[in-house]
């Protein structure tokens, strides 16, 4: 920054023609300053124009060639020299030149024959005067300079900001908008700018919170869901801030908008993903043990069957008594498919000829006012899922669909094939990049708003009456999806219905080759004389297959643990088939079990039986190619797979 000239380097031209005066004003002006004299106006002009340095200039009025007041002018005309004052010097004390020089910017008039100390007074005020003028104009520049960079470094960040920055006055006007905050608004800043503030955004920062702001408050971060005007919608968290003057005080805000939509998306995916987990766990533990007592119960109520004679009266209590037994079987099957543990049964299959193959059935169940439409892709690729769990999946779709239409409607089930090739978000669903065969189930129904479409897929959610639903029929089809490597997508509004898509992915090559499908037993293999080691911790059910296999005729010895099962086998005891419950106790379960006794005794027939079963299991089971017998089950389901296992 320029610091204040010093008068001692502050130089001075003088011109006059009369050689005495020029003389006495150069040794006079010379104790103090650096003095320039010249003989007559050109030759000052001359010096000038090399740009030499002037403080302050002296003129004479009269000269010979060029008056003062001509030199004076054509000083002004060069604009370095502009604004040097210019002091004349003359004999005539005439008021019309006084008032002339000064027009042209003199700045003194001094008459000759002056007195040596006034002059210098004189002059010396001049000098100081011109310095200091110089000296504010050279600051004010050196301001200007700064305050352009700034607004041009502000501006800047502005253009690039990510953040969303408006700035309003005092009565809530939109004075500036950078580009973010358009983006994020969905509109043109010149649109935003002008306007008063518009949508949520308007109703936060008015009334209470305007106050605040005049007051010289802060309105720290709040949240906001707001629309834009083509009707999408963007979640934003906001501050603002108040704008103060020191003279007029409040003189309005900057409101920053931050678009945290995709945030919250991830923080919504990951908080439902932890509360599916844990809903997950709780069910399936539920469902596994009920399975356990449900065998008891429904395994026991066969073996009455087989043994009270035909006219008892007891049979029609123990027929309800069954019914409602197989019934929570079928609950508690639902929610191992919400649990993902349910043993599926995948076969490639063709959705088309599935889908197809159920319409007549919805027809009939949906009713005369709901007309079912199909919508086919053809050449769809082959799924590998369970299809009777598919079955299920899509009449649990059109019940839902009925409920939603009690005046009636239309229920289109698309099929269609489709390739994401990345990783998608839809709705609040991630869907991995894929190719997919899609079934899509629409209703012109009632809709569902999205409180409660976030939490369709929560067991025994429902909105239904007690006696009309249950809230399993969409956690059944949730599980079932994501155990068959899927997902599933919801659209709904109130008032226009719902649409859901199921994604299945495409059958790999491998899959389509490994899908062999079992031969259908018909035949009914030997017991007579086979023994059968059983091996169960659970006494009740350990007495019931017992029960269940003596009356199909095999020989039976029980183990309660896997340990256990491998000594009876280790001893030598002639075992035809080993059937095994997969959770055992002491560390060695079933599948360890099995794994063993296969690669030891390679004649040996394996049965598994189990309630649920988590991934890791499935995998070795399928890994080794065991069979598995499904708790709760009968004794003919017993017999039957008996009958597959020893061939
Ligand atoms: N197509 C739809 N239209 C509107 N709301 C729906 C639709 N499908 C599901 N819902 C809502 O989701 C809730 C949960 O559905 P879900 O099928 O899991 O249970 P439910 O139908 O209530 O009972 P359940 O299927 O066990 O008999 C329903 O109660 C309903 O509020
Ligand atoms: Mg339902």
């Amino acid at each position: 920054m320029n610091s204040w000239v010093s008068e001692q380097t502050a130089h001075i031209l003088v011109a006059d023609d009369e050689p005495q005066n020029l003389r006495i004003l150069t040794e006079l002006l010379s104790d103090t300053y650096a003095v320039h004299p010249f003989s007559d106006g050109a030759s000052l002009l001359r010096y000038l124009d090399k740009g030499k340095p002037a403080d302050l200039i002296m003129l004479d009025v009269i000269m010979p060639g060029a008056s003062g007041f001509e030199v004076c002018e054509k000083i002004r005309s060069r604009s370095a020299y502009q604004d040097v004052p210019v002091v004349f010097l003359t004999s005539l004390d005439s008021v019309k030149d006084e008032a002339r020089g000064l027009s042209l910017g003199g700045v003194d008039f001094i008459i000759k024959p002056f007195s040596p100390l006034v002059v210098l007074a004189r002059l010396r005020n001049h000098v100081r005067l011109g310095l200091a003028t110089r000296y504010i104009q050279t600051q004010n520049e050196l301001l200007e300079n700064t305050v352009q960079d700034r607004t041009r470094t502000l501006a800047t960040i502005l253009e690039a900001s990510p953040i969303g920055l408006i700035t309003i006055d005092g009565v809530g006007t939109v004075k500036t908008c950078n580009p973010a905050a358009g983006s994020i608004l969905g509109s043109q800043s010149t649109d935003i700018v002008g306007s008063p503030l518009r949508g949520g955004l308007a109703d936060h920062i008015a009334g209470d919170e305007l106050q605040s702001l005049a007051a010289g408050k802060r309105i720290p971060g709040f949240e906001r869901n707001l629309k834009r005007p083509d009707g999408s919608s963007v979640t934003v968290r906001c501050s603002a801030s108040s704008l103060q003057d020191d003279k007029e005080g409040y003189k309005g805000a900057v409101i920053a908008i931050e678009d945290v939509s995709e945030q919250k998306l991830i923080e919504y995916q990951l908080h439902h993903a932890q509360k599916m987990e844990a809903i997950g766990r709780l069910t399936s533990g539920l469902a596994h043990d009920f399975n356990n007592l449900l065998t008891v119960v429904i395994g026991n109520l066969d073996l009455m069957d087989k043994v009270l004679p035909e006219s008892s009266p007891v049979r029609e209590f123990m027929s309800n008594a069954l019914n409602g037994s197989l019934r929570s079987a079928e609950l508690t099957r639902q929610l191992l498919a919400f649990s993902r543990k349910q043993v599926l049964q995948q076969r490639l299959v063709d959705v088309n000829r599935l889908v197809r193959s159920m319409i007549t059935l919805l027809s009939r169940t949906l009713g005369d006012t709901v007309e079912v439409k199909l919508a086919e892709q053809n050449d769809l690729w082959p799924v590998l899922v369970d299809p009777s769990q598919l079955d299920t999946a899509v009449l649990n779709l059109a019940s839902n669909a009925r409920d939603a239409m009690p005046k009636g409607g239309t229920l289109t089930i698309s099929t269609s094939r489709r390739t994401l090739t990345k990783d998608q978000t839809n709705g609040k669903c991630e869907i991995p990049a894929g190719d997919y065969v899609v079934i899509e189930v629409q209703d012109t129904g009632i809709g569902m708003p999205s409180e409660v479409a976030d939490r369709i897929f929560e067991p025994f959610f429902t909105t239904k009456a007690l006696d009309k639903g249950t809230g399993i029929g969409l956690a059944m089809v949730y599980g079932f999806v994501k155990q068959s490597g899927g997902a599933i997508t919801v659209t709904s509004e109130v008032g226009s219905g719902t649409t859901i898509c199921l994604y299945l992915p495409r059958a790999t090559e491998i899959q389509a080759q490994d899908d062999v499908l079992p031969a259908t037993l018909t035949k009914t293999a030997e017991s007579g004389g086979k023994t059968i080691l059983i091996v169960e911790d659970c006494i009740p059910i350990q007495m019931l297959a017992r029960h269940q296999l003596t009356n199909l005729g095999y020989k039976v010895i029980v183990a309660d643990s896997a340990l256990h099962g491998l000594a009876v086998l280790e001893n030598g005891v002639t075992v035809h088939v080993l059937f095994s419950d997969v959770l055992t106790p002491g560390g060695m379960n079933g599948i360890d079990l099995a794994r063993t006794a296969k690669s030891r005794w390679p004649d040996l027939r394996i049965l598994l039986t189990t309630g649920s079963l988590d991934e890791a299991l499935r995998h070795e089971v399928n890994e080794i190619g065991l069979s598995i017998l499904i708790k709760p089950y009968r004794q003919s389901d017993l017999e039957q797979k008996l009958n597959e296992t020893i061939g």
